[in-house]
């Protein structure tokens, strides 16, 4: 099968399409044709292990410390179950899936295996295998962290980081549930955020949303470019801070800080679930969430999909179309 692997950190030149061996499943596992993935901040940062403060040390061990461990990167997936192996019931070849491989990576190419048990579930019939690949990075995120607040109508959410893959799913998760959403972003994503639910936009580069007087329940940090001492007086008592990204004090300090203050911070890594993404995948076919990609390409052109993702400036998704791949040649870069 083809594949698009990295065998050492670097530039986006650094990803080539390889012949690898299809993989084959094994107990309680499928192995899915994929159809779709994103390129997304995850695997930016697992390219160039350009990681927040103080969690290089412990990015290597997953990631690898000269070379990387996991050659394909890729975090989620759309796509046809090829085969199953002993002791699946839950899903059968031929039922379209969308998964979250988190951590294992491995979206990034013609074929799959994922745990049963693993982030996935049915997709949305009414998408496509590229629209619905794009919900899964940003949508799961989004459900993971706000799920663990008690958002409902009247709930006041900001959402720092608002036009990325995790901000365009909290700002839609968080409008659908009946609240009031700020988003944080540059004027020229005002429209798109707006269009999906937010009531309020900041533009970061004319106002610093941390000088308003407004304060919030939940503050949904993408960005991480504010320290907890100026975030914390805009969260309401017993509010919630939702740190998506952080560094190793902003994780290690979390459980002293949310008793010291008496706001429920959530900062790092929280577990996907398939139940979040059968919710994402439910409000989908809804109606009730929207796709957003920015661009798609062909797997023959993954280096240019990490180039636009390294920009740090992506609207929502960037797509891999992957089933694609084996009959088109790589285009020049
Ligand atoms: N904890 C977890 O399990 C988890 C899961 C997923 C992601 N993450 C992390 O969460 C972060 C967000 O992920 P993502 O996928 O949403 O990233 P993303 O899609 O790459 O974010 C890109 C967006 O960030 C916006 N942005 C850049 N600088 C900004 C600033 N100063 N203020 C406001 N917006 C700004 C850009 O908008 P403009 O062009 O308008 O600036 C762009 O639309 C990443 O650091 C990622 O590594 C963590």
């Amino acid at each position: 099968m083809k594949a698009a692997v990295y065998r050492r950190f670097g530039g986006p030149e650094v990803v080539r399409l390889e012949e690898q061996p299809k993989p084959a499943p094994r107990r309680g596992e499928l192995l899915v044709k994929v159809q779709a993935a994103t390129v997304s901040a995850a695997d930016y940062r697992a390219r160039t292990k350009h990681v927040p403060k103080g969690l290089k040390l412990l990015s290597s061990i997953t990631l690898g410390f000269i070379t990387p461990r996991i050659p394909v990167l890729g975090m989620d997936i759309a796509g046809v179950v090829e085969s199953v192996g002993p002791d699946v019931a839950r899903f059968k070849p031929g039922d379209e899936v969308i998964a979250m491989l988190g951590g294992t990576f491995g979206g990034h190419a013609e074929y799959v295996t994922v745990p049963q048990d693993g982030a996935i579930t049915t997709k949305p019939p009414n998408l496509t295998f590229e629209e619905a690949a794009s919900l899964v990075f940003g949508g799961i995120t989004a459900q993971a962290f706000l799920g663990r607040t008690g958002m409902g109508p009247g709930t006041s959410v900001l959402v720092n980081g608002a036009s990325g893959a995790v901000g365009t799913a909290a700002v839609q998760l968080a409008n659908t549930a009946g609240a009031h959403v700020t988003a944080v972003c540059s004027g020229t994503n005002a429209d798109l955020v707006r269009s999906l639910g937010a009531e309020t936009v900041v533009d970061y580069t004319k106002e610093d949303f941390t000088q308003e007087t407004a304060a919030y329940d939940v503050i949904v940090d993408c960005v991480g470019n504010v320290p907890f001492r100026q975030l914390q007086p805009l969260i309401k008592p017993g509010g919630a801070l939702l740190s998506v990204i952080a560094d190793l004090i902003g994780v290690l300090a979390a459980g002293l800080r949310s008793r010291r203050t008496g706001t429920h911070i959530t900062a790092g890594n929280v577990p996907f679930i398939a139940a979040d993404l059968a919710h994402i995948a439910q409000l989908a076919e809804s109606g009730q969430l929207r796709p957003v990609i920015d661009r798609s390409f062909d797997l023959t052109d993954i280096a240019q999909a990490h180039r636009h993702v390294s920009t740090g400036r992506k609207r929502g998704n960037v797509v891999v179309r992957v089933a694609v791949a084996s009959t088109r040649r790589p285009s020049v870069e």
